[in-house]
């Protein structure tokens, strides 16, 4: 067979050793050819691609990013977009792609389908929203960059007796913030599924002062927003997939802090440096398992189903079970963290 790899959307820890399990495996044990299309799905579109061989696979484990690279090209955003999709993968003889991506980078795998074009999702991003896995490759880097991002912040707001205000990407899940809140000790957290009111974020703040508590430390998810009527955010440029550039509502909640309570407030937006980065173990681990079980499922003949962790186990299931609706955070876990907040 030949076995067409691409990494789409926002690139996170992980992506390549997911790579080089599936050239190790689906090379040495299967001997089929494995091809690497270039910036997701725009390389497939264009036929660009780069041989996948044993040599290419070599040191890839703990190397953050993608040798792939990637894009957030959809091809059902361009003219004959489909078509070109279609062409490459018989062109160049492509029996199945291993899609390793997003919501979005996996949504336009499984509508492909209905295109002939055979497809196993791999399921990436730092932000866990995919449905039906338990967690996904890269999350478990970003929670913990963003924990020792906390811990060095608590230092320094103790020593100035500062609010120290932490943003965090996952776009409109909460999960990053509030994992890294919760092992980073935070004193507020605010998530999007949750909207807050500033008045009540500055009341507590002010609480903790008052009963002793001299410096704080607030973690707001890029996607947070404000409860209706209680404050004003910009909104972004829109990508390929209709997304808005998220990015700045902590300068929005900083703003309001310093301005309501008077209190020195500082501002950190962590932004992409939660995206770079060597791989922590358990996403290695977890890549690894993923990347052996696409190979797995494309040998087999599967398509359009994806990969998924469930009750420890890896499985596999329809990718429209994984990109239809959002995996977003529960109260029960907030209700936990809130218990810290005092
Ligand atoms: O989906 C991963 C993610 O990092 C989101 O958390 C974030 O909002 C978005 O990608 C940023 O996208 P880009 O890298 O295209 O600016």
């Amino acid at each position: 067979m030949r076995i067409g790899v691409l990494t789409g959307g926002g690139d996170c820890p992980g992506l390549n050793a997911v790579i080089r399990a599936v050239v190790r495996k689906g090379v040495t044990v299967y001997g089929h050819e494995i091809v690497g299309f270039r910036h997701g799905w725009r390389g497939v579109m264009e036929g660009e691609t780069i041989p996948l061989d044993l040599d290419a696979a070599r040191g890839l484990l703990p190397r953050g990013g993608t040798i792939l690279g990637s894009s957030r090209t959809n091809p059902f955003n361009a003219e004959g977009g489909v078509e070109q999709v279609v062409a490459t993968m018989t062109d160049l003889g492509i029996d199945t792609l291993i899609a390793i991506g997003g919501e979005d980078t996996l949504g336009v795998a499984h509508k492909l389908g209905a295109h002939g074009v055979r497809a196993i999702g791999v399921p990436k991003t730092i932000d866990n929203d995919l449905s039906a896995t338990e967690v996904t490759f890269g999350f478990d880097t970003a929670v913990q960059t963003a924990t020792d991002a906390i811990d060095r912040l608590h230092t320094t707001a103790e020593s100035h007796d500062r609010v120290m205000v932490v943003e965090v990407m996952g776009r409109h899940a909460g999960w990053i913030a509030l994992h890294s809140g919760l092992a980073g000790g935070a004193d507020v957290i605010l998530i999007p599924e949750l909207p807050f009111d500033i008045a009540e974020v500055c009341a507590h703040l002010q609480h903790r002062s008052r009963t002793g508590k001299n410096f704080s430390i607030v973690v707001v998810a890029e996607g947070a927003v404000p409860a209706e009527g209680t404050m004003t955010l910009q909104s972004g440029a829109v990508d390929e997939f209709g997304h808005v550039q998220l990015g700045g509502v902590a300068n929005r909640v900083t703003d309001e802090i310093k301005a309501r309570t008077g209190f020195d407030t500082r501002v950190t937006i962590l932004g992409h440096v939660l995206r770079g980065g060597t791989p922590t173990a358990f996403d290695r681990v977890l890549a690894t398992r993923f990347g052996i079980a696409a190979i797995d499922a494309a040998h087999a003949g599967a398509a359009d189903e994806m990969v998924a962790l469930q009750a420890g186990e890896i499985v596999r299931v329809p990718l429209i079970d994984a990109v239809g609706t959002l995996k977003t955070v529960g109260p029960e876990l907030y209700e936990l963290a809130e218990v810290f907040f005092g």
